[in-house]
């Protein structure tokens, strides 16, 4: 089976992870100093915050910028579930917007009607890889004087008009789970350029502990390993080459996989696409629906998945939160895409079988 999702790991993180085990600092150390300094460098920002997943990145951002009970927070209906949880384990409530039907991302205008007194930050997903409309959002929240924050969980590398993602908002938040484009097993990273509201992050995610015993506020331990960061160390030293692959196998498959019923993915002027997913649309021209095509690709050895089947607004646990259902956009979306194979480790003759099968799709 071709899978979906796969880590690029070497010989380089091997020998990493046995040298930091075997300095016995297991914990915070100089590993994750380190790593903090060279993500922030890559992404343009002053400092950079590990973590222990993108989930807390997102939390502590939220947190250390005062989100918090009767606060609302825009975010897009369709993307990954913690997007929307993260808002409300700070006690808030997220406000779905609708998304464009052909990048995937926020929709610019749907983000416009749902601005009220209550917003007090807009989260932008960088979804699969690309980049969302940053300044236009970035505008309204500046013009009330709320948070930018990116959700760059899926998009390490990927550039907004030659900007990288991390380096766009008031805070940029990563996941390293295993098969994002680059990873430490698990972990995040918030990134940003304000030193006040890092120290902020720092405090939170170390149980809101300012000098060593001594608490000013309430926290959580969601901090990163040493081992976690010496694995993402080599991994950023690799970011670039594994983006490359990703975007010509993607390049491939944009002319390869012409076929009716069958959109390919659409990339907005001045973005850098690093598709931590390469995402089809399965449209009623096809003569599979998308489930079938998803069996059928897998009876053939073709692994994919659904992201998302199911968008925020219609989450169950989501259901207390009234007028949040109209995102005809996502709803759509959620029964029509299907992933592809498209990580680093995706042959030549891998990515020119799996458009064989679907070009002879009876
Ligand atoms: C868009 C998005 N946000 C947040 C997260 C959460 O990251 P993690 O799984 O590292 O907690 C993910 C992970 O899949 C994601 O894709």
């Amino acid at each position: 089976m071709i899978p979906v999702g796969r880590p690029s790991i070497g010989r380089e993180e091997e020998e990493a992870v046995t040298r930091v085990l075997r300095s016995g600092m297991l914990a915070q150390g100089p590993e994750v100093a380190g790593f903090e300094d060279q993500f922030a460098r890559y992404c343009g920002a002053r400092h950079a915050v590990g973590v222990n997943s993108g989930t807390a990145a997102l939390h502590a951002a939220l947190a250390a910028l005062g989100i918090g009970a009767g606060h609302e927070v825009i975010v897009p209906a369709f993307t990954f579930f913690a997007t929307g949880s993260a808002v409300c384990m700070c006690g808030a409530r997220p406000v779905f917007a609708d998304v464009d039907p052909d990048t995937f991302n926020l929709s610019v205008g749907s983000v416009q009607e749902l601005l009220s007194q209550r917003t007090h930050a807009v989260i932008g997903v960088h979804l699969f890889g690309q980049p969302c409309e940053v300044r236009p959002l970035r505008e309204l929240c500046e013009e009330r004087g709320i948070p930018f924050i990116e959700d760059a969980a899926q998009a390490h590398g990927a550039e907004y008009h030659g900007k990288r993602a991390g380096g766009l908002g008031t805070a940029g938040c990563f996941s390293f789970y295993p098969t994002k484009n680059m990873t430490s097993g698990e972990g995040g990273m918030v990134t940003l350029d304000d030193e006040v509201l890092a120290k902020r992050i720092r405090m939170f995610i170390n149980h809101g502990q300012e000098e060593k015993y001594l608490h000013t506020c309430l926290g959580y331990n969601f901090r990163m390993t040493d081992i976690a960061a010496s694995i993402g160390k080599e991994q950023l030293k690799k970011l670039d080459g594994f983006n490359r692959r990703r975007r010509e196998v993607a390049r491939y498959y944009d002319t390869h996989l012409r076929r009716e019923g069958i959109l390919t993915p659409s990339v907005a002027p001045g973005m850098t696409h690093v598709y931590h997913q390469y995402v089809i649309r399965v449209t009623g021209d096809f003569p599979l629906s998308r489930d079938e095509l998803a069996r059928y690709l897998g009876d053939k050895g073709v692994g994919t998945a659904v992201h998302y089947p199911v968008p925020l607004h219609r989450q169950p646990v989501f259901s207390g939160f009234a007028g949040n259902t109209g995102c005809p956009a996502a709803d759509e979306l959620a029964g029509a895409v299907l992933s592809l194979p498209v990580h680093p480790q995706v042959t030549d003759e891998e990515r020119a079988y799996i458009c064989r099968v679907i070009q002879e799709v009876p």
